[in-house]
């Protein structure tokens, strides 16, 4: 059995699909959902789909507690699912390449503090890019840093406002991410 625990921080989309792309694998579970946000839908879905919630304040995320009680739950892999805490670094250490974040643009452009959800297709509109794409990358102590592990592209055109841009984004992430995951969950 493979456990995950999928970082939140909005809406959420990503963290339905990979459960539900997940649903009918006995071999996977998501055994928690961490929220930095009481606020986020994300909570909600986690609710809806029976998952073990938990919301975290800045003090207590920051903590020793906290570490302890992810190694506690026995996790093969953290996934950040538009989570947009920096992730500390004893967080990194206790989960060595086992925490993975999936970013919405191609990396190493338009990634770094600021650069999250509408942010960055505002940029690639407003750098008249011809593609835009997700990155997912391992997490380091710096913001969309770490090794990249998966990148997928589309085409833009230059009508394309940043809305198109997220909606295409959107197809992306949803069609690769899951399996993204699954890969790195079995891979040999
Ligand atoms: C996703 O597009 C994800 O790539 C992005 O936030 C969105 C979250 O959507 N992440 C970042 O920008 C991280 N820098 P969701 O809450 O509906 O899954």
């Amino acid at each position: 059995m493979k456990r995950l625990a999928v970082f939140v921080s909005g809406g959420g989309t990503n963290l339905q699909r990979i459960a539900d792309y997940f649903a009918p694998n006995p071999n996977v579970e998501i055994v928690c959902v961490v929220s930095n946000n009481k606020g986020a839908f994300a909570n909600q879905r986690a609710k809806n789909l029976g998952i073990p919630l938990l919301v975290v304040e800045k003090e207590y995320y920051n903590s020793e507690m906290f570490i302890k009680r992810l190694i506690s739950l026995d996790i093969d892999l953290i996934v950040l699912a538009g989570f947009l805490w920096l992730i500390p670094q004893g967080l990194i250490e206790a989960f060595p390449n086992k925490i993975i974040n999936i970013h919405p643009a191609l990396l190493p452009k338009y990634g770094g503090k600021g650069f999250y959800g509408h942010h960055v297709h505002e940029a690639v509109v407003a750098a008249h890019e011809k593609e835009s794409g997700i990155t997912v990358h391992y997490v380091n102590e710096r913001y969309d840093s770490g090794d990249i592990i998966f990148q997928a592209k589309v085409a833009l055109s230059p009508t394309d406002t940043p809305d198109d841009v997220a909606a295409k984004i959107h197809v992306l992430e949803q069609e690769n991410f899951p399996l993204v995951i699954e890969g790195l969950l079995f891979k040999k």
